[in-house]
């Protein structure tokens, strides 16, 4: 039997004990501003205590749905039993030994596992680092060191980490940059395939200015300021993250990769965020049919163990003792953490998140015309993004309101976070239920219309009385 609209919300949905944030979260964002560093960027005072599933209890004992996933991290939800288990298993026979400097067998039990979901043929080599960033640092010197040549091509918007190479290929906000230079030269940034604030109209000039984006490369770049021939590399997100969560179209795809076959170029997909199933493939770029030379995993990988993945063509990876290390990187506890992750989502979380996925896209779509700030929809499987505008027509950034939404979904204990200027980002666990997707969804349809109509009467223009 169908269960109500009401039966849903009270066994899916968020459960507060009162007002946000409560006593112990106010003390604890007080210690937090007492010692912790001020540069990170925090949305709303969220203290978890203890995650199980889809839900966050904070230290007050408010029970969240998240539908954040620590930035896209918890793959397969909070504390999944068989990941606590392969944790707890792991910590009790080997901590560290450090693949750096001794053999040990995790390391090549995950890579032959990798090597089966690669989004490229193999054979396949692994290095493994504890983050993002460290992915990209790695793909970034390996790509330098393979071709011996220094240039590289990156995106404006993309997000590729904060570590100096990672920052050197990042475009996303002038803060990230600001007073850091110099960094890492011989990086040049042009535009993402980011259709709605390049052209209007329909598909038909999405994929028109998608395939002008690639061929700038070739047309315009390799003409005036850069030698094909110095050209190590080009990142790319096929589906930027941080940036707005944008989808690359398959056209822009297909034509870097004939531009990085016809130059001797190597082309690295950043699937840090949008790799690990989350978006109903393994593989964001499996979408396109393009196969990269490197590719870089973290986040989902591990469910929440630092774990940071280069992977590349085995030919590609051709450094020599001493070129790469980390002591850390390829940790037991995080390659058992992620043996148990690939399995999970194998087993179904991928599949699900291709189904919910569509699910959250059919409603959201819906909002583009029932919503007066809703411009864009966009994503694939869990890594959904809403664009909000002021105006449909204009399609002015209203980052005001959407910071306003995303307060609003906390107190009403949605968890949710922004990405790009003006975006929403929805990329939960991927085991979330069509329920728990219901009820998260009318939570932020709650929120995103009080957000509006508090735009509306405070941008209606002032009437004079008499
Ligand atoms: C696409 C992408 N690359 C790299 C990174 C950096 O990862 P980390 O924060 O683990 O260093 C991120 C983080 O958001 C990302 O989204």
């Amino acid at each position: 039997m169908k269960m109500s609209n009401q039966e849903l919300h009270a066994q899916f949905g968020p459960k507060l004990t009162g007002p946000l944030p409560g006593p112990k979260a106010k003390a604890a964002v007080e210690a937090d501003s007492r010692y912790i560093s001020p540069s990170y960027t925090r949305s709303y005072p969220l203290v978890a205590k203890r995650g199980k599933g889809l839900r966050v209890e904070d230290v007050d004992g408010n029970v969240f749905l998240d539908f954040a996933a620590g930035i896209a991290v918890n793959s397969t939800g909070h504390c999944h039993p068989e990941v606590v288990a392969a944790i707890q298993q792991q910590a009790a026979e080997l901590i560290h030994i450090s693949g750096t400097d001794f053999y040990d067998e995790h390391l090549t039990n995950l890579a032959a596992k990798l090597s089966e979901i690669a989004p490229m043929r193999g054979p396949h080599k692994v290095f493994y680092g504890n983050s993002g960033a460290e992915a990209v640092e790695c793909a970034l010197k390996l790509a330098r060191y393979h071709t011996g040549r220094q240039q590289v091509i990156a995106f404006l918007g993309a997000f590729h980490g904060r570590t100096m190479g990672a920052l050197s290929l990042t475009a996303s906000k002038p803060q990230q940059k600001r007073r850091f230079s110099p960094l890492v030269p011989g990086v040049t940034h042009i535009r993402y395939p980011y259709a709605y604030r390049g052209c209007t109209g329909g598909p038909q000039e999405e994929e028109a200015y998608a395939l002008g984006c690639a061929r700038y490369i070739e047309e315009k770049l390799f003409k005036t300021i850069l030698a094909p021939e110095e050209v190590a590399a080009i990142f790319v997100e096929p589906i930027q993250g941080e940036g707005g969560y944008i989808v690359a179209p398959t056209i822009f795809m297909r034509e870097l990769r004939k531009i990085c076959d016809r130059h001797g170029i190597l082309l690295v997909a950043d699937e840090v965020q949008s790799g690990a199933g989350r978006t109903g493939k393994w593989w964001a770029i499996e979408h396109t049919g393009v196969e990269p030379d490197i590719v870089c995993m973290a986040k989902g990988i591990a469910s929440g163990m630092p774990l940071g993945i280069c992977m590349s063509k085995a030919s590609v990876m051709d450094w020599v003792p001493g070129s790469h290390a980390s002591t850390f990187g390829g940790n037991p506890i995080s390659i058992a953490s992620a043996l148990a992750t690939i399995e999970i989502l194998n087993n179904g979380a991928i599949a699900n998140a291709a189904k919910v996925g569509a699910m959250i896209l059919d409603r959201l779509n819906g909002w583009k015309k029932t919503h007066p700030m809703v411009g864009d929809v966009r994503g694939r499987g869990l890594m959904i993004g809403i664009e909000l505008v002021k105006d449909k027509g204009t399609r002015e950034p209203v980052p005001a309101v959407r910071n306003r939404v995303e307060y609003l979904a906390f107190e009403k204990g949605l968890i949710i976070l922004g990405c790009g200027e003006t975006s929403i980002r929805l990329c939960p666990p991927l085991i979330v239920s069509e329920e728990e997707a219901t009820v998260a969804l009318d939570i932020l349809e709650e929120a995103l219309t009080m957000a509006e109509e508090k735009f509306e009467s405070t941008s209606a223009p002032v009437v004079a009385k008499s």
